[in-house]
């Protein structure tokens, strides 16, 4: 697939097939996180691959989808779910921890998932007590976000921006539609 095409289908995908991902999948996209670039490449960031089907029936309640959405519509019903999680956390025990590198392995990640078809969602409203518990955090390891990842079952449309909204939303086949700023918005100059 062309780059540019691979950039514009790796959106967020928040229903799934109920079939496993792999396991070489997942570890796979930690491997490209792993790599990433990052600052004074002090590498902080860890992982928790969440595959066994009782640990990630009980990470599903303390993830929270689609806050533009009304649950009927943005939530995924019990043969929805996605079917693994990727833990990505901060290890506050080094110096030089930083938003941008979790960022920046959270791109990898998805992309590196993406490229053998498994959707993801990045979360960040999540439940960080219960999943810190959860997951049993080495002292000094901090939570930042839950990857949701799954082989999707609905697509996900960039469309032209309507009255300046940012909110995605389905379409007639409950497809994801999701607005993007202009290239005449974005791109403010070339000198
Ligand atoms: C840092 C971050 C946190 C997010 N948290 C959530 C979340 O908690 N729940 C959710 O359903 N989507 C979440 N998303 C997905 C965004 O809603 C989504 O990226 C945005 O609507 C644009 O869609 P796109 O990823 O297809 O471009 C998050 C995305 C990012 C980057």
């Amino acid at each position: 697939m062309d780059m540019m095409e691979f950039l514009r289908s790796r959106r967020t995908y928040r229903r799934f097939a109920q079939r496993a991902v792999p396991h070489e999948i997942l570890t796979e996209a930690v491997d490209a996180a792993r790599m990433a670039s990052c600052g004074a490449n002090r590498q902080t960031v860890r992982y928790i691959v969440v595959e066994s089907a009782d640990a990630v029936a009980t990470v599903q309640p303390l993830v929270h989808w689609a806050a533009y959405l009304p649950p009927e519509q943005g939530t995924p019903k019990a043969d929805e779910l996605p079917t693994a999680f990727i833990a990505v956390l901060q290890d506050d025990n080094l110096p030089g921890a930083s938003d941008v590198d979790v960022g920046l392995a959270l791109g990898s990640l998805t992309a590196a998932a993406w490229a053998h078809g498994v959707g993801s969602c990045i979360m960040g409203a999540i439940d960080r007590p219960a999943l810190k518990e959860l997951l049993a955090l080495p002292e000094g390891v901090r939570l930042c976000y839950m990857v949701a990842l799954g082989y999707p079952t609905h697509e996900s449309h960039l469309v032209e921006m309507q009255d300046g909204s940012v909110k995605y939303y389905l379409d007639a086949d409950r497809n994801y539609c999701v607005p993007k700023r202009g290239m005449d918005e974005v791109l403010l100059k070339t000198l």
